[in-house]
Formats: C-alpha cells, structure tokens, sequence
C-alpha cells in the first residue's frame, strides 16, 4: 500500500511548500514516497495523532518546533562529501583563484572565504590544506574560512575532523600523510588545519549572513557546491543575490557544474576556465537598478544554456575526442548527454573499457543501479583485473543493503590488489556495521599496517 494514501495528497503538498519556503529544498516527483516515509517517521517518535498536527508544528513559531526542524532536516539533507571534491574545480583554485586573491590581498594578510554547505566538513579543510600548501607565510595572515550547513549533525562531525576511507576515494597519498594521523576509527585531521575553520549551524535560504550572529561579509572567496541541485529555482536565486551582498567587489563565487542553469547573473561576471565557470562579483557597484535598465549586451547574461566551452574548429569524431566529450559531460552532471556521447564511443570502439565504465558511473550517479550493474559487467568483459569495476560494484551493493555482495567484492579488490587499503578499511567499516568487532579490528589493522608499510615505497599510489 502506498504511504501517500497515509498522508492526504494535499496535505503532502502543504508539506513540499513549507519545507521549500523554509530550507529551498525541492521535493522531486519521484521523492514523494519518501519524503511521506520520513514524515510518518518523525510523527511515530513524537508520538502525534495526526499528519496535520505535525504539520502545524512545524510550521508554528516556537523552540519545539525549531528543534523539530533539525530532526527533519537530517533526513531530508544529503550530506555526501569528500576531500578534494571536482580535482579540476580544486586545480583551478589552486593554481588560479587563490593565487590571484593572495596577491590581491598581500597588502592587508587578510582573506576570507566560506564553504556554504560544507556537509562534513571536507570542502573547507580542502581549502584549508590548499592554502597551507600554497602560502608558505600562512602563519603571519588572519585566514577566516567558514563552514556553515543546515545540518547539525554533519556540522558535529565536521568539528571532529575525523574520517574514514570513503571520504579519502581522491586524495593523493602525500596529503593524507601530511595532515591525517591514522586513528583507530579512520583519519584524524591534524591541528594546525582544523584550526583553520570555524563552523557554525547556518541556513541559506532564511539567515542574514552579516548578522552579528554569523558576521560574514566583504568575502573573497564563496564555495557552494552540490547544494543547490536539490533547492527550487526560486531559492537559488534569493541565496545568490544574498552571495552578492556577502562577496566583496572583484571576489569568486564557485558552485557545481552548471547549478546556476537559467539563473539571472547580471551582477557577476562569467569567467569561463576549461576546468569549470567561475562567477565574479563586478568589480564597481552597478548604478542601474533594474535589470531592465541594463544594456542589452549584458542582460544576455543570463544564462540560456548550460555553460559549455566549444573550440572554434569541431574536432574529429574519434573514439578518443567522443570519451573525452562524454567525460566532460559526466563532470558537468550532463548526464543525457554523456551517456549520448558513451554509447558512440561504443558504435565506434565496441570494446572500450572505459566507455562501458564510465556508463556504470553515470547510470550509479543517477541511482539507476540495475543498468549500472549491467555496464560494470560489460567492462568487467573486456578487463577483469581493473579493480575500479569492483569498487563501484561494492559501493552499489552497499547502497541497496546487500553488504554480504559488497564484502564478497571488497574481498576480491585485495586478492587482485592487496595493497588497496581503502578496500581492507571499507570492509573493516561493514564488519563494524554488523557488530563483528572481531574481523572489524583485523582489517582496520591490516589496512593501517599496509600504509605505514608503503608510507616509504615510492611507487606505492593508492587506486581509485
Ligand atoms: C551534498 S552536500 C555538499 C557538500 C559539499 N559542498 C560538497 O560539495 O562536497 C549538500 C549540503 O547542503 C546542505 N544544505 C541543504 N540545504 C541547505 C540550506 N538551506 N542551508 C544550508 N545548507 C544546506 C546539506 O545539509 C548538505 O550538507
């Protein structure tokens, strides 16, 4: 029996407008069921009588109801995150951004940059590494890197600064060798890069970002990214002119690949770099007030495509070009068109190993497991020993709950490469999960073990 018939259809709908209004979470077509799961869910443990005295609660001004929201929002958040999140995107502020910025701001030592929706804590502490690596005089600067999120219990772990493997699936060994202490539940970041980041509970859509309560203001530096695919058009605007305000003139604003689609962004400007789009707040505040008092040149501004760099000659419809288009696309979450692009790799190369993987990935992201499952197979067809393949299998089986499947494929990764420690620490985090202390403890050891043994091997590169 559906849960929608537990929640009257128009009361669902009064839920979808209060939780937009009050968090710029949109609520898709396909996520109904679940979100009337998760609705009857928070009813059941607070024990109510009805949905529609959920509902008031919710939307009544009061301390139990603020509480109340954050339990919901828990549920109703996606909180995936990992170190060095788009390598391109943090090349691109490494090698860039940030150098422009220091040189910028060399004057004063002061740089302020904010990860909005920082989950976890990752994006942040990436910053954070990064500056440490570029700006030798770090110590004689006041760096202010904020990490705010809606969502308290990500913002706990955040402060801790302790992860596991699953948040490490990008990073380079001497990253994690250089700022992480191996610790019996993961990965303690150090200090000296924690001490960086100051996170505070914030809420995008409702807060005042100058607020003496938070005091962000005259940024440089703005990350938002996977934050607003999941907010309505109407949210992300409201939080971007909110951005406005909150970057200083001439300062950044990065979100996710094409996440403004559709946007109005007369107020930045668009730099186009091969890695990703960059929005920089004009550096003279603007004299016309509306948009319409615009030139029309810069009213064409707002964005009618996803931003796409095309090269003035097309080039050849080789296998090679078509892949790398479609990895280009993958990046860009163009899913449609990457997997367009896959499959005519596929028409001209019937055997590539990497179109048939990057399909697994794309149809994974898109949580259409069963075709996932499918191209992993196909790729596994052509290369048996490529423990990619495996990998993605594992983390599939994982999300559907089928974690005898996952052990099986993490046990067959380190029979093909027993020096992939992520595999000895995943397997360590599922025995853990099923209260097996015993061989939880034995593959965490044995996994720590091996990267102290190859701490010092040079030719040691962790796969994946
Ligand atoms: C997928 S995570 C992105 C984390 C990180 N930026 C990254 O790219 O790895 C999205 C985060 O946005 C947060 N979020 C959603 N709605 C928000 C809001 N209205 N205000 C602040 N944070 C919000 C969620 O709690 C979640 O932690």
């Amino acid at each position: 029996m559906s849960l929608l018939r537990h929640l009257e259809k128009a009361l669902l709908e009064k839920f979808i407008h209060l939780i937009a209004a009050n968090t710029g979470l949109s609520v898709r077509e396909q996520d109904r069921n679940g979100l009337a799961r998760k609705i009857l869910f928070r009813i059941k443990s607070l024990k109510l009588f009805s949905p529609e005295s959920y509902y008031q609660l919710l939307a009544s001004e009061s301390n139990q109801s603020r509480q109340e929201w954050q339990e919901l929002i828990v549920l109703l958040t996606t909180t995936e995150s990992y170190f060095f999140r788009d390598r391109g995107q943090l090349n691109l502020l490494q090698k860039i951004i940030l150098p422009e910025l220091i040189q910028r701001q060399k004057a004063t030592k002061t740089l302020k940059i904010w990860s909005a929706g920082c989950s976890t804590g990752e994006e942040p502490f990436s910053l954070a590494i990064i500056l440490q690596e570029i700006l030798p005089d770090l110590a004689d600067w006041q760096i202010s890197i904020w990490g705010t999120d809606i969502n308290r219990e990500a913002l706990a772990k955040a402060e801790k600064g302790v992860y596991t493997s699953w948040s490490f699936r990008l990073v380079e060994r001497k990253i994690l060798q250089n700022y992480f202490h191996p610790i019996s539940q993961g990965f303690q970041l150090k200090d000296e890069i924690r001490e960086l980041v100051k996170f505070e509970n914030l809420n995008l859509v409702t807060a005042r970002f100058d607020s003496p309560n938070y005091n962000i203001y005259d940024l440089d530096l703005v990350l938002c990214r996977n934050v607003f695919i999941y907010f309505d058009k109407e949210a992300i605007a409201t939080v971007l002119a909110k951005f406005h305000q909150t970057i200083k003139p001439g300062g950044y604003l990065l979100t996710g690949h094409a996440e403004l689609y559709g946007q109005n962004l007369q107020n930045f400007q668009t730099k186009i770099y091969p890695e990703s789009i960059v929005y920089q707040r004009s550096k003279q505040r603007s004299l016309l007030k509306s948009p319409s008092d615009r030139p029309v040149r810069e009213r064409a501004k707002i964005i009618e495509k996803p931003p796409i760099r095309q090269s003035i000659t097309p080039a050849p419809t080789t296998a090679k070009n078509l892949y790398s288009e479609a990895q280009t696309r993958f990046q860009q979450k163009a899913y449609t068109s990457a997997i367009a692009k896959a499959k005519q790799v596929l028409q001209l190369e019937p055997r590539n190993f990497r179109a048939y993987f990057l399909l697994a990935q794309i149809y994974a992201n898109l949580g259409k497991y069963e075709q996932a499952i499918h191209y992993c197979h196909q790729a596994i067809s052509i290369d048996s020993f490529a423990i990619e393949t495996y990998q993605l299998l594992a983390k599939i089986a994982e999300e559907q709950g089928d974690i005898q499947t996952a052990k099986n494929l993490l046990k067959k990764i380190i029979y093909l490469d027993y020096r992939c420690i992520s595999a000895y620490l995943e397997l360590s985090h599922l025995y853990a999960r099923e209260g097996d202390s015993k061989r939880a403890e034995k593959m965490e050891v044995a996994g720590k073990e091996l990267l102290r043994e190859l701490t010092n091997d040079s030719s040691f590169a962790e796969p994946g």
